[in-house]
């Protein structure tokens, strides 16, 4: 099978990694690529439906990571895996990066039974599949959570997530240089308080230096 590329975008909400996703997608179609541009939660409309419930119902941690992961295995079914048999990239704004980071070190979830459900709701995607669909590249937006808060303020009204507290968002930035400790082949810090066009350079440079915005990286 031709299995394309899955490349995933995280940091905390201000960090301001959405902005930057359009123009990697630029790229790689630069490069002869097809190219997928999804968001979780979200990406179908069953996990749409769970986003819209997800920032704005009240509900606890617990829920908050089954509908999270729920969310999720709809996504790889219907999207995600389709695409990379096709041997599309996709670029997917967060991933389970995001559940350790907010359930995990930001709501107090025990980090077993997150990557317990991880392998579950990502097992047994394609048919005959019994490896966990994990992504190839995470691009991970680093900003200390004092920046992203003033860059924040600015923005439009709050969901249940943008209007926590600082102390929340230092320990989901903790999350986040955590998981990259752990995965350090994959995951790839961004300097996200330098200028936008910096920022810009370091993830495309990232992703230039394994060679997937030559032309002939693919076949
Ligand atoms: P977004 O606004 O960047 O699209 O992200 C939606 C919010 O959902 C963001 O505050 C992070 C949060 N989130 C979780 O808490 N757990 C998850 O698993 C995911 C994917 C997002």
């Amino acid at each position: 099978m031709n299995r394309g590329l899955f490349i995933t975008f995280e940091g905390i909400d201000g960090a301001g990694k959405s902005s930057h996703i359009a123009r990697l997608a630029d790229a790689l179609r630069g490069a002869g690529r097809e190219v997928v541009l999804t968001r979780e939660p979200g990406g179908t409309p069953l996990a749409e439906t769970l986003r819209e419930l997800l920032l704005h119902q009240p509900m606890d941690a617990l829920t908050e990571v089954l509908l999270a992961f729920a969310a999720r295995r709809d996504h790889l079914r219907q999207v995600i895996g389709p695409a990379l048999a096709k041997g599309c990239v996709v670029l997917c704004d967060r991933f389970t990066d995001a559940t350790f980071a907010y359930q995990g070190a930001g709501r107090g979830l025990d980090g077993a039974l997150l990557s317990y459900m991880e392998r579950v709701a990502q097992t047994g995607i394609a048919q005959n599949d019994d490896l966990m669909l994990d992504p190839d590249m995470t691009l991970w937006f680093d900003l200390p959570p004092a920046v992203a808060a003033a860059r924040l303020a600015d923005a439009r009204a709050p969901d249940r997530f943008e209007s926590q507290p600082q102390a929340f968002f230092s320990r989901v930035a903790q999350g986040y240089a955590d998981r990259a400790a752990q995965a350090p082949q994959r995951m790839f810090r961004i300097d996200a308080a330098l200028e936008r066009e910096q920022v810009a350079e370091q993830m495309l440079a990232a992703v230039a230096a394994r060679g997937w915005l030559s032309a002939d990286s693919h076949g």
